[in-house]
């Protein structure tokens, strides 16, 4: 069974094809990699691995079909940021292309917060393009992400110059290491572990809130962090204000009211099944990240 993977060459793809050559999950050559640049660093590593790499751009969809020649199982890869206002159209150009090229089993990277609608606009993406797989009946298995630790150094980053980290009021999310997150994918998306049905949670197993986070900041730089909560616009409307472009001011915003919502608070053992260890925790993440940067 060949299994394809698009994004291979990001943070989380690169997790993912990092993951089957280390463990060898399927043999080499019948990895493919499907990458809008051949000639990047990481492409040419994995194809001196052995992996096949091909050429595809979902915005450019005459170069999908040869990429998605003699795949059985796939991995669309969230385009995110990358794709601006295509999101949705993307995907689901992948997805019809890669049908009509033979592909028989989906794996898709969605989010635990996916949602027809939602403050944070990543959500309503991912929501749509599983609703496309579920009204074509294809077989397919959304793997719905948690919030990666890195994104907590949103805001952390400001609370440490200032002393203070100001949010919106929020709520419980289950971070999860990214690293972890695709290397727990590799082993579903290559058959190697069996999940039950097409929508899978893979969140960290335990949750923190922002207040959480500000405490475990004190105590790792020796620097008394506040939490202070603002009404959502008043925060958007100051990110605006001190130059933050309106869309990242927007999805910033929403990551903490979507949270007071519970979008995030689910937490699961699957990823640490999986791997046969516990997760990274939010205590070691900021450790690791901000011990001895006050
Ligand atoms: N759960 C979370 O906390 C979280 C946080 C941030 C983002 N995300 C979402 O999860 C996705 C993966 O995260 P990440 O950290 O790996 O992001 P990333 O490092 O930015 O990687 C995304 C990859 O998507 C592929 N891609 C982008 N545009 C494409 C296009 N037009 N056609 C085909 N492939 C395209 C690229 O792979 P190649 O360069 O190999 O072509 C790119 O490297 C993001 O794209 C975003 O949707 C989730």
């Amino acid at each position: 069974m060949t299994v394809g993977i698009t994004g291979p060459t990001g943070g989380l793809g690169s997790a993912i094809v990092d993951e089957i050559l280390n463990r060898s999950l399927v043999p080499t050559s019948d990895l493919i990699l499907i990458t809008r640049d051949e000639s990047s660093a990481k492409a040419k590593e994995y194809a001196a691995k052995g992996a096949q790499v091909r050429k595809g751009d979902f915005g450019d969809v005459s170069t999908l079909g040869s990429a998605f020649k003699g795949v059985d199982s796939l991995l669309i890869m969230a385009p995110g940021h990358h794709a601006g206002p295509h999101g949705v159209k993307y995907q689901i150009d992948a997805i019809e292309a890669a049908h009509e090229a033979g592909v028989s089993k989906f794996y898709l990277v969605s989010n635990v917060a996916a949602k027809a609608k939602s403050d944070f606009s990543p959500a309503e993406i991912h929501y749509e393009v599983e609703q496309h797989l579920e009204k074509k009946g294809y077989d397919f298995v959304s793997l719905r992400n948690g919030f990666y630790l890195s994104v907590v150094d949103t805001f952390l980053g400001n609370a440490l110059k200032s002393g203070t980290l100001t949010a919106p009021p929020d709520g419980q999310i289950a971070w999860i290491d990214r690293d972890e997150l695709g290397q727990a994918a590799a082993h579903i998306i290559t058959g190697k572990y069996k999940t039950n049905g097409k929508y899978v949670d893979l969140v960290g197993s335990k949750s923190w809130t922002l207040k959480d986070a500000a405490d475990i900041l004190s105590k790792v730089t020796g620097k008394e962090i506040k939490r202070q909560e603002v009404e959502p616009q008043a925060f958007t409307d100051g990110a605006i204000a001190a130059g933050v472009p309106e869309m990242w001011a927007r999805l910033t915003t929403a990551i903490a009211t979507c949270a007071h919502d519970g979008d995030w608070s689910k937490t699961s053992g699957l990823v640490e099944e999986i791997l046969g260890h516990k997760n990274k925790s939010l205590e070691e993440y900021i450790e690791a990240q901000y011990a001895n940067k006050a």
